[in-house]
């Protein structure tokens, strides 16, 4: 239970959990894009992320709840997917990563000078989910350029994907408490 006043970093605490809810919009979309295109193992990579975006957002809704704080729900865009090929999808999810964790740096900052230090502390966790985050669609990345553009490379990365999803399906069952990669 967070110990000190958090009030003034409500506003950017709800920004947060609504940026979480977005994304895991946007992973059921890429999802969703991926079944279209007849790539399971990608579709299911962006199932398992979607759920773990939304237990983020449940973890910083929680957060404001038990600082006796307001949680706000906004209303969700339309997530669109402008990519034409999967490696282009993944490179459109990689800068959207990259975007969520400037803005928990960000709020990370706005929390340490306004001298909430229950707040600091709880959004490291975040600030590290996203840097593992991060290596991980950069990992993907450079695996599907070193595959390249064979005729079957495209059931290559999607063998690949298939794999990193079945091992975060495991690491998330060996930690009940969630999180993770
Ligand atoms: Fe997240």
């Amino acid at each position: 239970m967070p110990q000190t006043n958090s009030e003034a970093l409500a506003p950017t605490l709800n920004m947060l959990m609504n940026g979480e809810f977005r994304a895991a919009h946007i992973y059921f979309q890429a999802a969703a894009w991926c079944e279209d295109a007849k790539l399971a193992g990608s579709a299911q990579f962006f199932l398992t992320h979607a759920s773990e975006e939304m237990m983020h957002m449940q973890k910083i809704y929680q957060y404001i709840v038990d600082a006796d704080l307001s949680a706000r729900f906004e209303a969700l865009p339309e997530p669109k997917i402008e990519a034409n090929s999967l490696v282009s999808l993944l490179q459109e999810i990689y800068q959207h990563e990259k975007l969520v964790s400037e803005r928990f740096i960000k709020a990370t900052k706005e929390a340490d000078q306004a001298g909430d230090l229950s707040t600091f502390e709880f959004l490291q966790w975040f600030i590290v989910e996203q840097r593992e985050e991060e290596m991980l669609f950069r990992g993907i990345l450079d695996r599907a350029a070193v595959i390249g553009d064979g005729p079957h490379s495209l059931y290559y990365i999607d063998t690949e994907i298939a794999k990193i999803a079945a091992a975060a399906v495991a690491a998330a069952s060996a930690t009940p408490a969630g999180g993770g990669a």
